[in-house]
């Protein structure tokens, strides 16, 4: 019986396939990608490669195998490998489990190609089926964003936690995981959530995916879209 552990590792090492030939690669977040950035160190290919990374996380993951690492703002990564928390038919994705949702979303739209690998547990036929929704915050009056947000989703949130502490992202923000129903239309919750004065980013990626590798046990699923 394969486990999502495994599952993480055989898509990963699926990916290396697209990173032959590639110089400047992007780095999402979270567990799925510090897989790949281990396998990738594994592979031999990581030599003559660059990485932007898109978190703190990501960067000591990469950091730690010996990679070579760039900021972002010059040369635009020609391939970004990047984890999801769900994945709905259209490749609208849910991002954001591990905080890192501005970086990774200026990643995707900053790269020729963005493929999300994933295990199969983050397959939904609806975005916010099994997760909420984060949505990253400016620090400043996050009490009224929280009920403009709450208000406009008929939904309550959570302020993201880290132990008795308020978490904060990467870049000093707050992140409020919203538990709203499943979304029949993401990308106007997406377009909304952002024009609320106080909201950084929204965990919906619309449209950004260019490719999602998924793993059902042994097998690869390739979605293009
Ligand atoms: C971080 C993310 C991650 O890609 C997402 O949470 C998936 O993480 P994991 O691979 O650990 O399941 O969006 O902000």
């Amino acid at each position: 019986m394969i486990d999502r552990e495994q599952e993480k590792r055989i898509v990963a090492r699926r990916a290396l396939e697209l990173v032959e030939g590639i110089e400047l690669l992007g780095l999402g977040s979270g567990t799925t990608v510090a897989t790949f950035v281990e396998e990738l160190a594994r592979s031999g290919l990581e030599r003559g490669l660059t990485v932007i990374p898109s978190s703190s996380q990501i960067e000591e993951e990469a950091r730690r195998h010996g990679l070579k690492i760039a900021d972002p703002g010059q040369r635009r990564p020609e391939l970004t490998i990047d984890g999801a928390d769900e994945v709905d038919p259209e490749l609208n994705l849910l991002k954001g489990g591990g905080g890192a949702l501005v970086r990774e979303k200026i990643l995707a739209a900053n790269s020729d190609y963005y493929v999300i690998i994933a295990d199969q547990s983050k397959v939904v036929a609806r975005l916010c089926s099994r997760r909420p929704l984060p949505v990253e915050i400016l620090p400043y009056g996050h009490e009224w964003t929280r009920e403009l947000i709450e208000g406009s989703l008929n939904s309550r949130s959570v302020l993201r936690m880290s132990g008795d502490r308020i978490f904060t992202s990467d870049n000093g923000n707050y992140i409020l995981d919203v538990e709203c129903q499943p979304l029949d239309d993401p990308e106007s919750v997406e377009k909304a959530l952002k024009l609320y004065p106080g909201v950084v980013e929204v965990g919906i990626f619309t449209g950004l995916a260019d490719e999602v590798l998924v793993a059902f046990g042994e097998e690869v699923r390739r979605f293009v879209s």
